[in-house]
């Protein structure tokens, strides 16, 4: 920690950005002056670190040990303008957030290397806004429009490390000497700054090692990846209980439906929900939602809540609008549920990560030589990979902070790694006969199932955290009646 802080207020003739678009552009002094006091101390005094500080360390740890003798900096990243004065919603980079469970705006976590191999960390952020100078009210990013910050001390209590002022941190950046690595993508002023000190290969080297330190999930991160799931069930039952609602507007009417739930409950949805009725469902992101949303047809929803922590769920369910699949739809769906159970059963400590994909495959296989639409034997299929005109994707990847995580991760790491406990996975079979395919009986057209669940890899076996919604074609049609009434 650090003591004896110089005050955050800096002294009052520093320059002040002012809002570009105000109504009232001229302060007089008298103004000036008295805005800049009456305001009570509201210093926080009796914070409490949060959950994930110490998990935060562990993995700085681990990071530092990696890199002995060099500095690191990892970006949370910038606001991005929409237009003007308004901007895009900020997520901070999951590099920072992992290594912080801090998710401020600009922020950067530099680790500095001492002689001894270790490092210190430091978490430079934005302190609170001066009262002295104005900004508070005069900055576009002042705390009177944006909300109050956290001080650098109550940051350091919040976060267990030492804080620092951000707008130092360029020029503490520039000055440095020695070898650095920067987390590139995110902010690229602190990448300006330090332009001259760094490679494209050894950065790439910095997020490959942040993004493998994220295949394995410690138990606070699948916590709160179990409350994503949880959070995600919910969402869905929210969405089955309004379906009368979608039919007489949109798929977007779905969409909104689970996003009020991602944004009551956790703090965004983790990627575009896929609202995709009827043929729709055979487009794989489909996130236009603009469709209708008839009985009879099909409705596949892949969403997932956010949690306040930033873990996401990813799953889909593909639904009967009208409560009850039709004889096709069944033998569809049936089908991409036992290649979802053959894909499960496949997860476990010491399985190859490409297992679970493959058991799925030939399953999907099976069915489709069985129902004469390729033909057989299932081996020369899946040699020559002609199933995936309607299996169309991989089954599967990693689940964490990103939906798509770990994915700077090497392939000897990931695609062709093996399976431990602790590793959080989804598995998503799916079957796509698009709406023009001439090479299948009509009564297949336009129909497209995936079921998805969020799957952790444990001592023995595997923990579905997504088993809060029912997978079987029958389950998920008495669970759709008691929802409807
Ligand atoms: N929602 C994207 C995916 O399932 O991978
Ligand atoms: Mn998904
Ligand atoms: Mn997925």
């Amino acid at each position: 920690m650090v003591e004896d802080r110089a005050p955050e207020t800096p002294e009052g003739d520093e320059p002040i950005k002012r809002r570009k678009n105000g109504l009232y552009p001229a302060v007089s002094d008298e103004l000036t002056e008295v805005m800049k006091s009456g305001w009570a101390d509201t210093e926080l005094r009796d914070l409490q670190p949060i959950e994930q500080a110490p998990y935060a360390a562990k993995r700085r740890a681990a990071l530092s040990a990696r890199f002995p003798g060099e500095r690191l900096v990892v970006p949370a990243g910038n606001l991005r303008t929409r237009a003007n004065d308004t901007e895009y919603p900020f997520r901070a980079a999951s590099e920072y957030v992992h290594l912080t469970g801090d998710q401020t705006q600009d922020a950067v976590l530099v680790l500095e290397p001492n002689g001894d191999g270790s490092h210190d960390a430091t978490a430079y952020l934005l302190p609170r806004s001066s009262r002295e100078n104005g900004e508070f009210w005069l900055d576009g990013q002042g705390e009177l429009w944006t909300g109050r910050r956290h001080s650098l001390t109550e940051g350091e209590v919040l976060l267990g490390l030492p804080c620092a002022d951000v707008r130092k941190v360029a020029d503490v950046l520039r000055e440095a000497t020695g070898p650095v690595r920067v987390v590139r993508g995110y902010d690229a002023g602190i990448e300006a700054a330090l332009t001259d000190k760094v490679t494209a290969e050894r950065d790439a080297e910095l997020k490959e090692f942040l993004s493998e330190l994220r295949l394995v999930k410690d138990e606070w991160e699948i916590g709160e990846l179990q409350k994503a799931c949880d959070s995600t069930a919910r969402g869905f039952e929210d969405v089955v209980r309004v379906l009368d609602k979608a039919e007489a507007t949109s798929e977007r009417y779905i969409e909104g439906t689970f996003f009020l739930r991602a944004r009551v409950e956790g703090n965004d949805v983790g990627y575009g929900s896929i609202c995709a009725a009827g043929p729709h469902a055979c487009t794989l992101h489909w996130v236009r939602n603009d469709g209708p949303v008839r009985p009879g047809d099909l409705l596949l929803l892949d969403a997932g809540v956010e949690t306040h922590t930033l873990y996401t769920a990813d799953v889909t369910r593909t639904l009967p609008v009208n409560g009850t699949y039709t004889d096709i739809q069944r033998k569809i769906y049936d089908a991409v549920y036992d290649a979802q159970e053959a894909g499960i059963a496949a997860v476990r400590p010491g399985a190859a990560y490409r297992d679970f994909h493959d058991a799925a495959q030939r399953v999907l296989t099976e069915r489709l030589v069985e129902w004469g639409l390729l033909e057989g034997p299932v081996e020369r299929v899946l040699e020559l990979g002609l199933q995936r005109r309607w299996t169309l994707h991989g089954t599967g990847h990693m689940l964490g902070l990103d939906v798509h995580d770990c994915a700077a991760a090497r392939t000897e790491t990931y695609v062709n790694g093996t399976l431990e406990p602790g590793v959080v996975l989804t598995v998503e079979p799916g079957l796509y006969f698009q709406a023009d395919d001439l090479t299948v009986p009509e009564e297949y057209r336009g129909i497209g199932v995936r079921i998805e669940d969020d799957i952790l890899v444990t001592e023995d076996g595997n923990r579905n955290l997504s088993d809060g919604l029912p997978r079987r074609s029958d389950e998920v049609e008495r669970w759709m009646a008691a929802l409807k009434g």
